[in-house]
């Protein structure tokens, strides 16, 4: 039952299960990452750049030489990438080839309303409609998924996720770039003894198997410089702890909106679902032919905890030149002011009802035609958001159409790294969390916020404000 379902979302439950899935019988470390492709534009004016996806069932090599059945975007497990430039805008014509509706969420994204697929906004199987994504926005990993009503964490799940980067080259030019600026996205999955997934619904203890970009323990093949690795969090309940095998320090970059005003040194990086960080790892002291694995120390002794390898090369490749010209600047970026003074403050509870099953904002299930905020267009608000739940059920808030603060943590200000520009905050069992958010888009309509444990929001853990002019 579901009850027992939310159980099953706790890492120490994880532990005592004897019930897993079978592990892939894959030689570690011998696949190459696989890199998602860049998406052209069919099409470019002065203004726009024009792209094509289809929604559409697809078959992935998860496992070597296993056809595993997933839907895609284009075909590709995850979605292709689509480069962006601030200031420039996208249009994406999406098609939609599944059976099931599907709404196209651009995350982190900050675009009008019919254009933020919102759940009831849906493209029919059959029809296609076209996404304007305006990037008048900062420089930013952002990443586009489905967000059809109750559908949305089977369709991430099975696949219906991809990155948008917003790209900006006035900001940061000497961080690492081009072949050394790898995105990983990582996703926990459960497959069967075919190789297929399996799909159920709160289902995070079966779901043991990790994959970055879409399989499982591949191996990157470095060079002795620094890299900039974007980290992506599209797994439904998973939550990862990241550090270095060698001990050896990430200098973080970026969080969800962008770059933070100073680097920060850190040697763990937690990240929730839907959370990005971007890291700058340099490897000019390791020895060519050492290899580094990527720990999730997080996860338990029954999954892949070795979730990837970065095997250093030296002097091999021509293409891949020995000298670093990149460097992280002490100064990355001047971050916006804090703004006008807050007018309004609001309490969100994120809860459980243990009676009837189903997950709850502010005591609610979500009504996706109803409003539960009205916000006026240009204000500053704060938000006491709390997950009352009983220890160990962990939640998240997510905000459409803004990038705000993180001001506290139960009372005690949080770091620099979480504290700005973000769009997913973590919230531990009993915690109460302060965002600061200014609604400074320049648009109005009906826009949600959910946990973005996306089986959580799927059963109703979802709302809804209003913004007005
Ligand atoms: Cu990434 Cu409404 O979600
Ligand atoms: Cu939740």
């Amino acid at each position: 039952g579901a009850a027992g379902g939310v159980a099953l979302a706790l890492p120490a439950e994880r532990l005592v299960s004897a019930v897993v899935g079978t592990p892939p019988s894959v030689k570690p470390f011998t696949r190459a990452l696989p890199i998602p492709p860049v998406l052209s534009p069919v099409h470019s004016d002065r203004s726009t750049d024009y792209y094509e996806l289809s929604v559409r069932p697809g078959v992935a090599e998860i496992l070597p030489g296993v056809p595993t059945e997933v839907i895609t975007y284009n075909g590709s497990f995850p979605g292709p990438t689509i480069r962006a430039r601030r200031g420039r805008s996208v249009k994406v014509a999406v098609t939609n080839r599944l059976q099931t509706p599907s709404a196209v969420h651009l995350h982190g994204g900050i675009v009008p309303q019919d254009s933020d697929g919102h759940p009831l906004d849906v493209i029919q199987p059959g029809n296609s409609r076209i996404y304007h994504y305006p990037n008048d926005q900062r420089a930013a990993t952002l990443w586009y998924h489905d967000h059809a009503h109750h559908l949305e964490a089977e369709q991430i799940y099975k696949g219906l996720c991809g990155l948008y980067l917003v790209e900006d080259p006035a900001e940061a030019p000497t961080l690492p770039r081009g072949q050394f600026d790898i995105p990983l996205m990582f996703r926990d999955v459960a497959l069967d003894d075919h190789g297929q997934l399996l799909w159920a619904m709160f289902d995070a203890q079966r779901r043991s198997t990790v994959l970055v970009n879409g399989v499982p323990q591949p191996v990157l093949r470095v060079r002795r410089r620094k890299y900039r690795l974007r980290l992506v969090n599209t797994s439904n309940e998973r939550m990862f702890a990241f550090r270095l095998g060698n001990g050896a320090e990430f200098v973080q970059v970026a969080t969800d909106g962008g770059l933070l005003a100073r680097p920060v040194r850190r040697t763990e990086i937690s990240l929730w679902p839907a959370e990005r960080v971007e890291v700058v790892v340099d490897f000019a002291k390791a020895r060519g032919g050492s290899q580094i694995t990527l720990v999730n120390a997080q996860g338990t002794a029954l999954e892949n905890t070795e979730v990837m390898r970065f095997e250093v090369v030296d002097g091999i490749r021509k293409d891949m030149p020995d000298t670093d010209d990149s460097s992280v600047p002490q100064k990355l970026s001047v971050l916006p002011a804090v703004g006008a003074p807050v007018m309004t403050t609001r309490k969100v509870v994120l809860s459980f009802d243990f009676k009837n099953l189903v997950f709850l904002i502010n005591g609610k299930p979500y009504d996706p035609h109803r409003t539960d905020f009205t916000i006026k267009r240009g204000s500053t608000e704060i938000w006491e958001v709390t997950n009352a739940d009983p220890d160990p059920i962990p939640h998240s808030l997510h905000v459409h159409v803004v990038q705000f603060r993180v001001l506290d943590r139960d009372g005690r200000s949080v770091e620099p790294w979480e504290a700005f520009p973000k769009d997913t905050v973590s919230i531990a069992s009993g915690e109460t969390v302060r965002l600061l958010i200014r609604f400074d888009a320049p648009y109005t309509g009906v826009f949600p916020f959910h946990c973005h444990f996306v089986d959580h929001s799927s059963v109703a853990m979802m709302a809804q404000m209003r913004i007005v002019a």
